[in-house]
């Protein structure tokens, strides 16, 4: 699994035993989404191109490095991936967010987009589709074709947890597309859940049922 980065940080780990846990409340596991959210930033933006600066210290002129101005664009898919946004946007407040909103119809379990509003420059952007769950892959899927048709050619999906069977999906269709995990579990149950999991991630972070 080339372009699938499991990101085992111990502080990812520890945190993501909670989000799991079922005796998790709405605060709490809204709060540690957020939390593993950042981390995951922090990891998922190393690759981001620096260009060197003169500036002055205190004590003397210096030769220094910033971020060479690659333009970042978040796209969380409603409504879970809304639960990420602010933890990313912690360490990249300059980013752009646009929404694609998919649910998945509980009977075919096929995504269903209902909603879709982008930065007008996504082409010259490296995008982030963001969203806690890649189970069958339908939704995350959907929405990457829905942003290459609109312009994006530089993509990668950052989800909490993933089953082999979205990845496989995403692998097969966007081989383009780097995927940044948390945790990779075991399959997927009956009824389109991933297993070990977390739940229902929409119903977990906004205490809906
Ligand atoms: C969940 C989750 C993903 C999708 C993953 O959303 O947040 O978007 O399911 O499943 P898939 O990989 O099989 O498509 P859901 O459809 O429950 O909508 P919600 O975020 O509005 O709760
Ligand atoms: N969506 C969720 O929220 N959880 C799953 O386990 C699968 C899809």
């Amino acid at each position: 699994m080339s372009n699938v980065f499991v990101l085992d940080h111990p502080l990812i780990q520890h945190k993501l035993t909670y989000i799991r846990n079922k005796n998790t409340g709405t605060k709490e596991f809204r709060a540690l989404v957020d939390e593993v959210s950042a981390l995951m930033a922090f990891e998922i933006t190393r690759d981001l191109p620096l260009e060197e600066t003169t500036i002055e210290t205190p004590v003397m002129e210096a030769k220094t490095k910033v971020l060479s101005g690659k333009k970042i664009g978040l796209v969380p898919i409603l409504r879970a991936g809304l639960g990420m946004v602010d933890g990313i946007l912690r360490l990249i407040p300059a980013a752009k967010v646009g929404h694609v909103g998919l649910y998945r119809d509980p009977e075919t379990l096929k995504p269903v987009e209902y909603y879709i509003k982008l930065p007008s420059d996504i082409e010259e952007r490296e995008l982030i589709v963001i969203d806690p769950m890649l189970a069958t892959g339908g939704s995350a899927n959907d929405a990457i074709h829905s942003l290459k048709k609109r312009g994006a050619t530089n993509i990668k999906l950052m989800c909490l947890i993933a089953a082999p069977e979205g990845v496989e999906v995403i692998q097969k269709e966007h081989p383009d597309v780097d995927i940044y995990l948390a945790a990779l579990d075991d399959k997927l149950n009956e009824k389109g859940y991933i297993i070990p999991g977390l739940g229902d991630a929409g119903d977990r972070l906004f205490g809906t049922k």
